[in-house]
C-alpha cells in the first residue's frame, strides 16, 4: 500500500491510475478508523480496483469551539487497518498542502445543509463540501463511499455533485454499531462507561420509531414525541434535534414515506456531541 502526502504525489498517482484503465473508489475520513469507517473501505473494494483512502482531520469543517485540536490522530494503526481492508493507496495530506497560506476558495451548498447540523454548526458543511470537492478534483474518483451515519452529509455532497455536475457516483454505506447499538463514532472515545450507557438511548429511540412505523405509524408528531420521550428519561442526554425529515432534501415532511424518510438525532451526552439516524 502507498502512503502518499502531497498533493502532486496524490495527483500523478491517481492519473497513472486512470491511464491503466483502473476504476478508482476514494474513501474519504478523518482518521482513528473504527470498523464503519473499514466497512467503507471494504464496500469500495468490492466496487473498484483501487481505493484511494484520505485521512485528514479538516480543520475548516470544525467550528471555533469544536474539537479539531483534541480530534484523535492515530496514524500509523489507521494505515495498517486501510491495508488490511483492501486499500491500494492513502492520502495523508498536511494542513498546509490542503489550505496553503492565503487559501481562500470555499463551496457551499445552501439548501440541504442549512437544517439539523446547520444549524448547530454553520460551518460544517462548508467545510466538509470544500475538502471533498477538493478530493474530487485531485483525485477524480469514478465513486466515493461515504457512511449513511452521517445522512445530511451523503445528502449535501450528492447534491454538491449533481449541481457542479462533478460525475463522481456517490455510494451510501449503512451504518455499523455496536453490538448493544451504538453507532460507532471516532468521538465514542470520548464518553465514560455511564455516558455510554446513557448514549444509547439514541439508537433505542431510532429503533422504537422503526417500530412503530413497522406497525403503521405515519404521523411524524407522535414519532418525535415518543423519541423525546425515550431521550428525556436519561438525564446526562440533552437533545438538540429530533427530526423527521425526507432523506435527500432534509426538509421536514408531514406523514413518513417509508424508505424515504429518516429520523434524524443529535443529542449532548454530558459534553459529548453525538448524531444518529434511521431510515424509517
Ligand atoms: P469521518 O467522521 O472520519 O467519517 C468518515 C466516513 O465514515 C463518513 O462517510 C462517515 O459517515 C463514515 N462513518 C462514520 N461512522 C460510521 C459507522 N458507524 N458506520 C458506517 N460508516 C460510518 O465524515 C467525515 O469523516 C468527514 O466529514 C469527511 C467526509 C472525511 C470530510 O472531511
Amino acid at each position: 500500500m502507498q502512503t502518499l502526502s502531497s498533493v502532486s504525489a496524490m495527483q500523478s498517482f491517481a492519473a497513472g491510475l486512470r491511464a491503466q484503465g483502473k476504476r478508482i473508489a476514494l474513501v474519504p475520513t478523518m482518521g482513528a478508523l473504527h470498523e464503519g469507517h473499514l466497512s467503507l473501505i471494504r464496500l469500495a473494494a468490492s466496487r473498484a480496483e483501487a481505493v484511494i483512502v484520505s485521512i485528514f482531520v479538516n480543520p475548516t469543517q470544525f467550528g471555533p469551539s469544536e474539537d479539531f485540536s483534541r480530534y484523535p490522530r492515530e496514524l500509523e494503526a489507521d494505515l495498517a487497518k486501510c491495508a488490511a481492508a483492501g486499500a491500494l493507496a492513502v492520502f495523508t495530506p498536511a494542513v498546509e498542502e490542503i489550505y496553503p497560506k492565503g487559501y481562500s476558495t470555499f463551496i457551499t451548498e445552501e439548501a440541504v445543509a442549512r437544517p439539523l447540523e446547520g444549524v448547530s454548526r454553520p460551518v460544517h458543511f462548508r467545510g466538509v463540501t470544500t475538502v471533498v470537492a477538493k478530493l474530487f478534483n485531485l483525485i477524480r474518483p469514478d465513486l466515493a463511499v461515504f457512511g449513511q451515519k452521517d445522512a445530511q452529509q451523503v445528502a449535501v455532497i450528492r447534491k454538491m455533485v449533481a449541481d457542479l455536475h462533478l460525475g463522481v457516483e456517490i455510494v451510501a454505506a449503512p451504518t455499523l454499531r455496536d453490538p448493544d447499538g451504538l453507532a460507532l463514532s471516532s468521538r465514542n472515545r470520548y464518553l465514560t462507561l455511564t455516558q455510554r450507557a446513557d448514549a444509547l438511548a439514541l439508537s433505542r429511540a431510532l429503533r422504537r420509531a422503526q417500530e412503530m412505523v413497522a406497525h403503521g405509524e405515519r404521523r411524524v408528531d407522535r414519532l418525535v414525541a415518543e423519541a423525546t420521550h425515550l431521550l428525556a428519561q436519561h438525564r446526562r442526554v440533552r437533545v438538540i434535534y429530533a427530526a423527521i425529515v425526507d432523506r435527500d432534501t432534509m426538509e421536514t415532511v408531514r406523514e413518513v414515506r417509508p424508505g424515504q424518510t429518516i429520523l434524524a438525532l443529535a443529542a449532548w451526552v454530558d459534553e459529548v456531541r453525538l448524531i444518529d439516524n434511521e431510515i424509517l
